[in-house]
């Protein structure tokens, strides 16, 4: 059998693999280009709809470990100043701002709604309001919290000293 037999001369071969490469190259390189500038896009859509709980899903698992200080003094101000109107600054839910509400803000002292909520839950109420958890629109969102995971936490922790005490 001779060499030419088995198919397309090496010479040939090579030949045409390199001019293949010549005129592939330049669309190689514009589908990578494409394909990487939808890869990204697509990646920071993902993160538009799920960056968002995955902050929460952090900010819950710091779970009043390491919140400073400032972060809960930073917390205490603010529930005073955002939250008691509604939730009274013992957590009553008969804040003056809840007088008129349907449905009426929880009571954050009832032990029981505190074993049935997770700290998840809470923090993305606080932050994306109440439609985020299934819950009235009337608990408004408080998008500049989603930057301070720290006061998050710690009106977390806040809302849970409102317990009522065995
Ligand atoms: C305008 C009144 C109002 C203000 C102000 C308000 N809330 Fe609410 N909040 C509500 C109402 C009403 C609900 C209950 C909604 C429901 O049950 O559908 C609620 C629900 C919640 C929940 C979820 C409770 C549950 O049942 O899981 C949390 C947590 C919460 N609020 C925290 C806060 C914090 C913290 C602030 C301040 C940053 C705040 N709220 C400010 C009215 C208010």
């Amino acid at each position: 059998m001779r060499k030419s037999d088995r198919g397309t001369p090496r010479q040939e071969v090579r030949k045409y693999r390199a001019g293949d490469a010549g005129r592939l190259a330049p669309r190689v390189i514009i589908g990578l280009v494409i394909f990487t500038t939808t890869s990204v896009s697509n990646l920071n859509g993902a993160m538009a709809e799920t960056g968002s709980p995955q902050g929460v899903t952090m900010v819950a698992a710091t779970d009043g470990q390491k919140i400073p200080e400032s972060a809960r003094t930073t917390a205490a101000s603010l529930f005073g100043d955002r939250c008691a109107v509604c939730h009274g600054p013992n957590g009553d839910g008969k804040g003056p701002g809840a007088e008129n509400l349907n449905p009426k803000p929880q009571d954050f002292r009832s032990r029981k709604w505190q074993r049935s909520v997770s700290d998840e839950k809470i923090a993305k109420a606080i932050v994306y309001g109440g439609p985020a958890v299934g819950l009235s629109s009337s608990m408004a969102a408080n998008p500049d919290l989603e930057a301070q995971p720290n006061v998050v936490a710690a009106l977390v922790e806040h809302i849970r000293s409102l317990a009522h005490k065995r």
